[in-house]
């Protein structure tokens, strides 16, 4: 529904604004690590979440951390239209080592529940069009207790690079110092580059950072391709609206650090599991579109119900996290436990996504000034709205000086598409 003709705020407040907003988020992007990955938000799925780390093949043969879960996720991936939609990496995470390392120091798969390598492991994997991603960490050793890679940066980075990896995530449990934390980050990515393999370097680096001093994004920028910022994501509302939370109160500092090659990563995607209600789902996509995040699933792709699999494989919603642009959205205003956040895209468009944070009652209605919206330039002069969630509706043609009327369920989200009216028919430039 459309609304016109409501008050709105003089053009000068809005352009002094607009241009406040300039100033404050426009900071050019920082260099990026150059290895020429992750040009778009890494898209994939990680074991960790849903499968932690089970480790008891005999009790939980289908849900240990084994060769046979990931080679049973590739087929899948690769026949369930996961990877036709983007989801490429297919990602171990903790618990797939052996106790020690081998008679050359090399680090070693565990040999029971990785009987065939991870060699074998990664062949499969690219047999299947996909790629894969393993995990290590920084210190001594990793958060579980396996061996950790300090003093072991370059030896480690020729393993994966020779076992045919092409993602490493990189934990930051078992350091002594932050100095050490620091050094060891920079240090396996440059062994990584070294090996001459394209391998995705995700960092944990700000996340262990933070309690010590503030994490310089610039320089994180430099040497990782994604760096979590904030604590393990679990399966509640709970934890997801931490997430939000803790990224909108840090977005002056974080946003302006994503783009192209370098991206704040604000954990897994567990849509599809138990812990959130359907609108609660529908928030996490929305909001990880809108924050450029890396897509990474922690579910189980053999049990996941239809509802869940057609979010995740949106491409309406996966377009807008993948824009070409690059550019991370923000939280544009609170008001009344209704979040409004945005997010520039390429030509001209905008992304902007109505959070009802309210957990009693039921729907609620939020009118938005479309003037108020992208720096005062989203619909101007005119757009076509699209409402991309919870469904897929054409809302129509709208002015600068109009309003559009959302209606959104408790802890549920509408996603909104903005196309500029200029872009189509003038084929507008992008937005600096
Ligand atoms: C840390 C990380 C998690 C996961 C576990 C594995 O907590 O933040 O994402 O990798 O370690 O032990």
């Amino acid at each position: 529904m459309r609304l016109t003709g409501g008050r709105l705020q003089p053009l000068g407040c809005v352009l002094a604004l607009s241009l406040m907003a300039l100033v404050l988020w426009e900071i050019p992007g920082a260099w990026a690590l150059d290895n020429g990955l992750a040009m778009t938000p890494t898209m994939g799925w990680l074991h960790w979440e849903r499968f932690m780390c089970n480790t008891d093949c005999t009790e939980e043969p289908d849900s240990c951390i084994s060769e046979n879960l990931f080679m049973q996720m590739a087929d899948l991936m690769d026949s369930d239209g996961w990877k036709e939609v983007g989801y490429e990496y297919l990602c171990i995470d903790d618990c797939w080592m052996a106790p020690q390392r081998d008679s050359k120091g090399r680090l070693q798969a565990d040999p029971k529940r990785f009987p065939s390598g991870i060699r074998h492991l990664s062949n499969y994997v690219h047999s299947k069009g996909l790629k894969l991603g393993i995990y290590a960490d920084v210190g001594k050793k990793t958060c579980a207790g396996y061996p950790g890679s300090l003093g072991h940066y370059d030896i480690d980075a020729e393993t994966f690079a020779d076992w045919g990896v092409d993602l490493l995530k990189f934990d930051g449990c078992h350091c002594d110092t932050v100095e050490q934390l620091a050094d060891g980050y920079k240090h396996m990515s440059l062994s990584l580059n070294k090996t001459g393999r394209s391998i995705v370097y995700s960092c944990e680096w700000p996340l262990y950072m933070w309690p010590f001093k503030k994490p310089n994004y610039t320089e994180i920028r430099q040497y990782c391709n994604h760096w979590r910022n904030f604590g393990d994501i679990y399966d509640s509302w709970q934890s997801v609206k931490s997430i939000l939370d803790w990224t909108s109160s840090n977005q002056r500092t974080v946003v302006s650090a994503a783009g192209p090659g370098g991206w704040n990563d604000p954990d897994m995607l567990v849509i599809g599991n138990f812990g959130l209600s359907w609108d609660q789902q529908i928030t996490q996509m929305a909001l990880w579109a809108i924050m450029a995040a890396p897509l990474f699933m922690s579910n189980d792709l053999r049990h996941i119900s239809l509802q869940a699999k057609t979010l995740l494989q949106n491409k309406d919603v996966i377009a807008i996290n993948q824009d070409p642009l690059g550019k991370q959205g923000y939280l544009l205003r609170k008001e009344d436990n209704i979040e409004v956040w945005e997010r520039p895209l390429s030509k001209l468009a905008w992304a902007v996504a109505v959070v009802n944070l309210q957990e009693i009652g039921g729907p609620r209605s939020y009118t938005i000034s479309l003037a108020s919206l992208g720096q005062g330039v989203a619909c101007n002069p005119a757009c076509h709205i699209t409402e991309l969630l919870p469904v897929k509706t054409k809302l129509g043609f709208y002015e600068w000086t109009s309003f559009v009327k959302t209606r959104i369920n408790p802890t549920g989200t509408v996603l909104l598409q903005l196309k500029n009216f200029t872009t189509e028919t003038n084929g507008a430039k992008d937005l600096k």
